[in-house]
C-alpha cells in the first residue's frame, strides 16, 4: 500500500496526467447538457462561493467559473504541482474568480457551513474513504447549499469500435473481463479507490444528511470522424491522444501493473491488457489520419446532486 501511494503520487504529478486533466475543460461534459442539466441544478446566484475537491489543475473549476463570474470558485487539491499548474492555467485564460489550494478532501480545512455548492468530478474514485469526503463535502455546505459530485462506476471497460474493423475474439474478450477483474480488485485491496463508486455516492451522501435531489447519467459519447470538422470529434481525438501519451509515460504504467499485480495478475497480463487499449495502435491517432471511433466508456458518469438540510 506504501508503494501504491508513491506510485499514485508519481502519475498525478506527470505532465501526462496534467495535459489529460487540462484538455478535459474542453471535452468531458456535452455543452448543452452541462448548461441544461446541470448548471440549473447547482441553482448559484452572484455572490456565492462554491469549493471543487479534488480540483485537479481545475477542469471543473475553471469551467464553471467562466460560467458564472459573479461565483467565487474554490479548487482544493492534495496534489501541490496540479495546484500550480491550475493557477497557471487561471491566469492564461484570465479568469479572476477562482484559488486553488493544496489541502485534504478528507479533512477539509474550512469551517462547518462556510460553502453554496460543494463539486468534484472524478475523485471520491480515487479516495481511501470516500464516505468521509461525502460528509466533509457536507459539513462545510450551508444550509440549503448544493453538492454535486460526478464520479465514474465503471460497468465495464469496453473499448471503441472503431473503423478500422478490428473486433475482439471471444478469447480477448474474455482476457479483458479478466484483466479488469484483476484492476477492480487492485484498485480496492490498494487503497488507490473504487472505479465502481458512481451509484454508491448517492448513500454516502444520503449517510452525509444531505437530501438527493437528482441521480443522473452523462451523455457524452466520445466520438471522431474524419475530417473532424466539429468541436465534438477534435476533442475526443484529443482525448484519445492523450491516453495514448498516458499508456506509453512511465509513471503510469507503473502503477498500472502494480494495481493488476495486487488485484492478482501478473505483470504479463498488465501487459497484454495494455496492449488492448485502443490507443495502443498510435499512428491512426494524428488528425491527419482516417481513424474513426465511438467510445462507450464514458456513459457511466453518475451524477449525484443533493442539498444540505
Ligand atoms: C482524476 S483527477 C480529477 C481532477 C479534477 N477533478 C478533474 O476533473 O479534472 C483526481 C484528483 O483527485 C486528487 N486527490 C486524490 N486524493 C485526494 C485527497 N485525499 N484530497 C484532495 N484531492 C485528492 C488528485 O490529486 C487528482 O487531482
Amino acid at each position: 500500500m506504501a508503494i501504491q501511494k508513491e506510485l499514485i503520487q508519481a502519475l498525478a504529478q506527470s505532465d501526462v496526467f496534467a495535459e489529460m486533466l487540462e484538455n478535459r475543460m474542453k471535452g468531458f461534459w456535452n455543452p448543452d447538457y452541462f448548461e441544461k442539466i446541470v448548471l440549473p441544478q447547482l441553482t448559484l446566484k452572484a455572490g456565492d462561493k462554491v469549493l471543487d475537491v479534488g480540483a485537479g489543475n481545475g477542469a471543473l473549476t475553471l469551467l464553471l467559473a467562466r460560467y458564472f463570474p459573479d461565483v467565487h470558485f474554490t479548487g482544493i487539491d492534495i496534489t501541490p504541482a496540479l495546484v500550480e499548474d491550475g493557477k497557471k492555467i487561471a491566469q492564461k485564460l484570465d479568469v479572476q474568480n477562482v484559488e486553488f489550494e493544496v489541502g485534504d478532501a478528507l479533512q477539509l480545512p474550512y469551517a462547518d457551513r462556510s460553502f453554496d455548492a460543494t463539486v468534484c468530478q472524478t475523485v471520491l474514485m480515487h479516495v481511501y474513504d470516500p464516505a468521509k469526503a461525502v460528509s466533509e463535502m457536507s459539513r462545510v455546505l450551508k444550509q440549503g447549499g448544493t453538492f454535486m459530485a460526478a464520479e465514474y462506476h465503471m460497468l465495464t471497460y469496453d473499448k471503441p469500435v472503431e473503423s478500422i474493423g478490428h473486433t475482439y475474439s471471444m478469447e480477448e474478450e474474455i482476457a479483458i473481463g479478466r484483466y479488469m477483474q484483476y484492476y477492480l480488485n487492485g484498485y480496492r485491496a490498494s487503497g488507490h479507490g473504487d472505479l465502481k463508486i458512481g451509484a454508491r455516492v448517492p448513500f454516502f451522501a444520503m449517510n452525509a444528511g444531505l437530501d438527493i435531489v437528482d441521480v443522473r447519467i452523462n451523455d457524452r459519447v466520445p466520438h471522431a470522424f474524419p475530417p473532424y470538422e466539429h468541436p465534438s470529434d477534435r476533442n475526443s481525438l484529443n482525448e484519445l491522444q492523450t491516453w495514448s501519451k498516458a499508456v506509453k509515460d512511465a509513471s503510469f504504467r507503473a502503477l498500472f501493473t502494480a494495481t493488476i499485480a495486487e488485484g492478482g495478475g501478473t505483470e504479463a497480463d498488465a501487459t497484454a491488457f495494455l496492449s488492448l487499449h485502443p490507443s495502443h495502435g498510435a499512428e491512426v491517432f494524428n488528425d491527419k489520419g482516417d481513424f474513426a471511433f465511438v467510445w462507450l466508456l464514458y456513459p457511466v458518469l453518475l451524477i449525484t446532486i443533493a442539498r444540505k438540510k
